[in-house]
């Protein structure tokens, strides 16, 4: 049976709670700019999905349609907002578990990777000072399909040298989970069962994991 030779981290809702971030901003801009709210439940759906598909899913939501310029001109500003909340963050931010968990995965010779379809992935991460915890960084600038599409993640597993069955993602929203598994990956979903209902395993956080634990529940 395969070993795990790399884990890939998503990073907005798994290492840091900027998921929420993303929410809050996109938000603002369905109330300020069109005229209509949105829901967490709804919020769930653009997790994991790029800027652009985002917006899409936001204005058939609200039945607005607007010309190319006009979407241009709203992602940028949402993005605006979004930067804006990103910038008051630091190492404090990173989620509970997270640092023990690299640390652990590291002694335990498996490589680290992320996988995020964010374009602001990498000062995110120099933001809360754990870049060079990565061996491999795929991020919104190196692909060209978001998730559910699993480029990200074979890109990802192509980088550390690994083959999708050594690899396990750990994800939280349910468009990342269908990546990992349309990659042919392990996946950990880091949230609700009942949202996460395709993940391998389901765990409210990484807090007190251990690579034997996961190791088992994995069935590696
Ligand atoms: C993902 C988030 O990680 O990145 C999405 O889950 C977001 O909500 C996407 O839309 C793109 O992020 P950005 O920072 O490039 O707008
Ligand atoms: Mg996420």
């Amino acid at each position: 049976m395969a070993q795990p030779k790399a884990f890939l981290f998503d990073l907005d809702g798994v290492i840091v709670d900027t998921a929420h971030f993303h929410y809050q901003a996109w938000r603002r801009l369905a109330n300020e700019k069109l005229g209509f709210d949105i829901s967490e439940e709804f919020n769930e759906s653009l997790k994991g999905v790029s800027r652009t598909e985002s917006l899409d899913r936001i204005l058939a939501h609200g039945n607005v349609t607007l010309s190319p310029a006009e979407k241009e001109t709203l992602a940028t500003l949402k993005n605006d907002w979004y930067v804006e909340l990103i910038n008051k963050m630091n190492p404090d931010d990173i989620l509970p578990g997270i640092n023990a968990f690299l640390e652990k995965t590291r002694l335990a010779g498996i490589k680290i990777g992320l996988g995020s379809v964010s374009k602001n992935a990498k000062p995110i991460l120099e933001r809360i000072g754990i870049l060079s915890a990565f061996d491999a960084i795929i991020d919104g600038t190196k692909i060209t399909k978001g998730k559910p599409d699993p480029e990200v993640f074979l890109k990802g597993a192509e980088e550390l040298g690994a083959s999708p069955d050594e690899c396990v993602v750990f994800e939280d929203a349910v468009a990342g989970i269908e990546a990992g598994r349309r990659a042919g990956m392990k996946t950990v979903g880091i949230g609700q069962p009942d949202i996460l209902t395709e993940a391998d395993v389901v765990l409210a956080n990484l807090n007190n994991m251990t690579i034997e634990d996961l190791r088992k529940a994995l069935h590696f």
